[in-house]
């Protein structure tokens, strides 16, 4: 199918503003995407007609502020391809969710000297909770070295397995190479050796199809914000059998059975998970994200972002100086790249009074950048709402730069 980018973009009216008296071109998507009119009119529509605490009511408005937080984990539930929407935990983040796995994990699964293996192009998000469990539980952290390509290799991968291994947690798209991992490959031999294995998929959603029962995968995490979704929700996919063995992360309200001052019991999945009371408001929000999606087609959206990845990728590299960092075989519509030796931050503010949003610096991914021995990048970051227009404004105002220099 077509998409018809100009229609689409009428969805969006933060994009049809001027910065500085110049048309936005925002390329900032990695770090969060613009959200269509149903998504912030859905947030009206609920704190206009059905506003109330979920689950504990039995009043009409309870009921139905519970029916559409409940039918939104099933839009999730279906959109990610999972068995069950108990499993489908609603949180604050990719991050959370992260923190959620690590605490509940390590302090029910590991004991002192257990690895769990991470790679070396991690959003800080997937290793600052390993290091906060490696000093209550005594895990330890081993890290997948890259290719010059910024590729993970599974043999890497498998060199660092040892009888200690108890998880691999990697990203399927790195926010800043924009190299999209062979994650399928990767549970696969981490199953060989029983090892569960997470998914980062924050990068990911937006843009490929994904079915975590094909990819067989233990635990998947992913952010609302970042797919066209609200801010402040979450998503952690875990298979029942993990959820149902690790211990409640946050204790609360809604995540009971029975309580007494004595011992309390936990309520069933996915209420387990979710102390307190949930952004309701915001998952019915996210279950229209995805409505959004799906009417254009992630595999539309997937194939026109591809091009656009590879239109930036030609007129970029045709610039004098110009260095992409992440050249992998499969990438993502994600580029990070530096010019010359101009500082990326002063790249990054002249382009801004040009009009153009890029993100400027570590990305969360400090380790990766001493990897890569630099202090931090430009990164343009595409959506299906950008256009090859935006791209050669984009390209115009790096060359408008490197002439100041
Ligand atoms: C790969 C990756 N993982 C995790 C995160 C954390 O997402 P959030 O800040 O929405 O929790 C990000 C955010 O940029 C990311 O790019």
């Amino acid at each position: 199918m077509y998409l018809d980018i100009k229609n689409i973009r009428k969805d969006f009216p933060i994009l049809s503003q001027e910065v500085y008296g110049k048309p936005l071109v925002y390329l900032d998507n990695a770090a969060t995407t613009q959200k269509p009119l149903s998504v912030i009119r859905k947030i009206e529509e609920v704190y206009s007609t059905i506003n109330a605490n979920i689950h504990r009511g039995v009043h009409h408005l309870s009921q139905l502020a519970t029916e559409s937080h409940e039918e939104a984990r099933k839009t999730v539930q279906r959109y990610i391809g999972a068995a069950s929407s108990k499993e489908v935990i609603f949180t604050r983040g990719a991050t959370e969710s992260i923190n959620l796995v690590a605490s509940s994990f390590c302090r029910s699964q590991c004991k002192p000297g257990d690895e769990i293996i991470i790679t070396t192009m991690e959003h800080h998000a997937n290793i600052i909770p390993w290091q906060i469990q490696r000093d209550i539980t005594g895990i330890e952290l081993k890290v997948v070295p890259l290719t010059g390509n910024g590729e993970v290799r599974l043999e890497d991968v498998e060199e660092l397995i040892s009888s200690k291994t108890k998880l691999i947690s990697l990203p399927y798209v790195s926010n800043v190479l924009g190299t999209i991992n062979p994650v399928a490959e990767v549970v696969r031999l981490g199953h060989n050796y029983n090892i569960p294995v997470l998914i980062d998929a924050a990068q990911s959603v937006q843009h490929i199809p994904l079915n975590v029962q094909a990819f067989d995968c233990d635990f998947l995490v992913f952010s609302s914000h970042k797919m066209y979704g609200p801010t402040g929700v979450g998503v952690l996919y875990g298979k029942e059998n993990w959820l149902d063995k690790l211990p409640p992360y946050q204790g609360g309200g809604e995540m009971i059975a029975h309580v007494t001052f004595e011992k309390t019991t936990f309520n069933e999945l996915p209420f387990k998970f979710e102390a307190g009371t949930p952004d309701y408001v915001g998952t019915t929000a996210l279950g229209e994200a995805i409505r959004y999606i799906e009417s254009l087609g992630l595999d539309n959206i997937h194939q026109y972002e591809e091009h656009l990845l590879h239109y930036a990728t030609e007129k970029l590299l045709q610039i004098n100086g110009m260095q992409i960092i992440g050249t992998a075989a499969q990438k993502s519509s994600v580029i990070s790249f530096l010019v010359g030796g101009i500082h990326p931050y002063d790249m990054g503010m002249l382009l801004d009074r040009l009009g153009i949003a890029v993100r400027t610096g570590h990305h969360c991914a400090q380790p990766l950048m001493d990897a890569l021995g630099i202090e931090g990048t430009l990164r343009a970051s595409f959506a299906f709402y950008n256009t090859e227009k935006e791209i050669d404004t984009l390209i115009e105002g790096i060359e408008r730069v490197v002439k100041m220099f």
